[in-house]
């Protein structure tokens, strides 16, 4: 008999809750569903997550060890008012029986410890490791950007492999779980519509080139400590949350720092060709009373329709904004709103080979780079 310890963790389909079975702890994720979604098909997200699961207990042991596991799946008729939120719909549910990894999300791990420069390069190097494993296969995650996502355990091995490079592990190892977003071209799913999933279905290499820069930068960048910052002060808003917020910062760095701009727009319209006349046409109007938002759907520019540094467009301006942030870390503070100032602590030449990288080899290159030092 499986027996519910206690609550993991809950989300928008279901819930996550810590098992015993035979002594043993796992992870027991349950998810109300319709129907219509138990049909063997890659519509449905189930079958997707189980496609991945699949794929992932066909790896080597070292690839498995950065994935969660799948023990066991089933699909029944037994969701009671207690565990679901709408049980008056279909009394249906999928249950996920997986690997218990204990009580740290990255995010909880971060702000519980303060990270080492080198444990912190480690995990940098282990999602890209995460990201590489699951590309090799067809698959993107999707969803590794957000801190709850990927869990922290303890491990006894020394190093990994990544490019013919042993990376250190220094006793800490990433697992990636949530499998809800994963994508694969067999999948048969256009995603030309998706705000950041669309560039997997146009060009797979630019897909991960931008999904290791986010899931790697985010860590470089202090934002969870800077939201964290605005919570706390009395604004409790970010320009994360608030999207006017990153428009006007926006409009202002272009009005105020207009040669700083104009080169930026030079640096990464030559990275960037293709959208180097999109870059010049956003400061040609930045005295517009149009939002920068407005301008850019307006000109369909991308079909992010509002900031997503996900999205391949606005994180060409999410990686100028960086550049700004690196100089001026007070006049960014001001311009865009945040609580506080904090700076990246990486050396300038990583940082520039970070930002200037624009495919997602040489990104990795550099992070391997950063770690020889
Ligand atoms: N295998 C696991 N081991 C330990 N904790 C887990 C595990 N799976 C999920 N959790 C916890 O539950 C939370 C929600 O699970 P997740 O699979 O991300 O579902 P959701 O789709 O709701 O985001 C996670 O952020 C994590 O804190
Ligand atoms: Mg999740």
């Amino acid at each position: 008999m499986l027996k519910i310890i206690k609550k993991l963790g809950e989300g928008t389909f279901g819930k996550t809750y810590l098992v015993k079975y035979k002594d043993k702890k796992y992870a027991l994720k349950i998810e109300h569903i319709l129907n219509n979604e138990r049909k063997k098909s890659f519509k449905n997200k189930i079958f997707r997550e189980l496609d991945l699961f699949n794929y992932i207990s066909k790896l080597n042991n070292e690839d498995k060890s950065f994935f969660v596991n799948l023990y066991n799946f089933e699909i029944n008729n037994d969701c009671y008012q207690n565990i679901l939120n709408k049980p008056e719909k279909s009394q249906l549910c999928v249950k996920y029986l997986m690997d218990y990894c204990g009580k740290y999300t990255l995010d909880k791990y971060e702000s519980k410890y303060n990270l080492s420069k080198k444990r912190r390069l480690s995990i940098l190097l282990q999602i890209i490791k995460i990201i590489l494993i699951l590309y090799k296969g067809g698959y993107s995650h999707n969803d590794l950007h957000v801190g709850t996502n990927i869990m922290v355990t303890k491990t006894k091995k020394k190093y990994f492999t990544l490019n013919n490079y042993k990376v250190p592990f220094y006793g800490i190892q990433c697992v990636a779980i949530d499998y809800g977003e994963v994508t694969h071209e067999k999948f048969g799913i256009n995603y030309k519509r998706h705000p950041y999933k669309r560039m997997f279905s146009i060009d797979k290499d630019k897909h991960i080139f931008t999904e290791i820069f986010i899931c790697t930068y985010r860590l470089l960048s202090s934002y969870e400590k800077m939201i964290e910052d605005c919570i706390n002060s009395k604004k409790n808003i970010s320009p994360w949350i608030n999207n006017n917020l990153w428009c006007n910062g926006m409009k202002k760095l272009m009005n105020k720092n207009e040669i700083f701009f104009k080169n930026a727009i030079e640096k990464y319209g030559e990275l960037y060709p293709e959208y180097k006349k999109d870059l010049q046409y956003i400061f040609k109007y930045r005295k517009s009373s149009k939002s920068i938002d407005q301008l850019i759907i307006d000109k369909k520019i991308t079909k992010a329709t509002f900031y997503n540094n996900y999205d391949y467009f606005y994180n060409i301006l999410y990686k100028i904004n960086e550049e700004f942030r690196y100089y001026h870390p007070i006049l960014f503070k001001k311009y865009f709103g945040w609580c506080s100032v904090r700076k990246i602590d990486i050396p300038e030449k990583y940082f520039l080979r970070l930002l200037y990288a624009n495919n997602y080899k040489e990104l990795v290159n550099v992070y391997l780079d950063m770690m020889e030092k």
